[in-house]
């Protein structure tokens, strides 16, 4: 990988990736363990940034990253994926993203990202805390036929769209944070820091 010479001597750390839709449905399949490159443990515990390859990440995947000991889920969203955003928006609580707590100014569109394609929120659901479940298959028939994708918390029973944005009459009242962040490259993500610096 192209950024191993700047991260020599981190510490290379292994995160679980979750499973894969395919065109015709959600194929769970055991997914290899993905790497993140870490700062050393002593600034991880201080919040440091982390640095993950998105090229990784294939279409329909979501993938785990830890940061500050939370799980920032990465997505790939496929063009169907993207699709659906629109689809859903006037079952939403906040569709457009105004409640500007939850997102970074430039989170702040129908896509909730920087790039269409890739989804970067953290993975706790803003009710009380549980990690909802992936639920990537359109028409899903146990979520509804008017299912576009998106999570489950099974606590309360909160729905997330594929932007992470709350439905409407749920528990939780507020859509899943975005966390700072930004791309060094083309695919290289670091988590926790973005142009204006990083996250406090
Ligand atoms: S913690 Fe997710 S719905 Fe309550």
């Amino acid at each position: 990988m192209a950024n191993q010479g700047v991260n020599r001597g981190r510490r290379r750390f292994l995160v679980a990736a979750t499973s894969v839709v395919g065109g015709a449905g959600v194929a769970a399949v055991a997914a290899p363990f993905l790497a993140s490159l870490q700062p050393s443990a002593r600034a991880q515990a201080a919040g440091a940034p982390v640095e993950f390859d998105v090229a990784a990440v294939e279409p329909g995947q979501r993938v785990s990253v830890e940061w500050r000991g939370q799980p920032i889920w990465v997505v790939r969203r496929t063009d169907e994926m993207v699709a659906g955003l629109a689809e859903v928006a006037d079952r939403l609580r906040d569709p457009d993203s105004e409640v500007e707590s939850q997102q970074p100014a430039y989170a702040q569109n129908e896509y909730r990202s920087r790039d269409p394609e890739i989804l970067v929120v953290i993975g706790i659901c803003t009710h009380l805390g549980c990690s909802p479940t992936y639920r990537p298959e359109i028409g899903d028939p146990e979520m509804g036929s008017d299912w576009q994708g998106g999570w489950l918390c099974g606590c309360h029973g909160s729905r997330f769209d594929l932007a992470g944005r709350v439905y409407r009459n749920m528990p939780a009242a507020t859509n899943l944070v975005v966390p700072r962040h930004m791309y060094r490259n083309d695919t290289l993500l670091v988590i926790g820091a973005d142009e204006d610096g990083e996250a406090i």
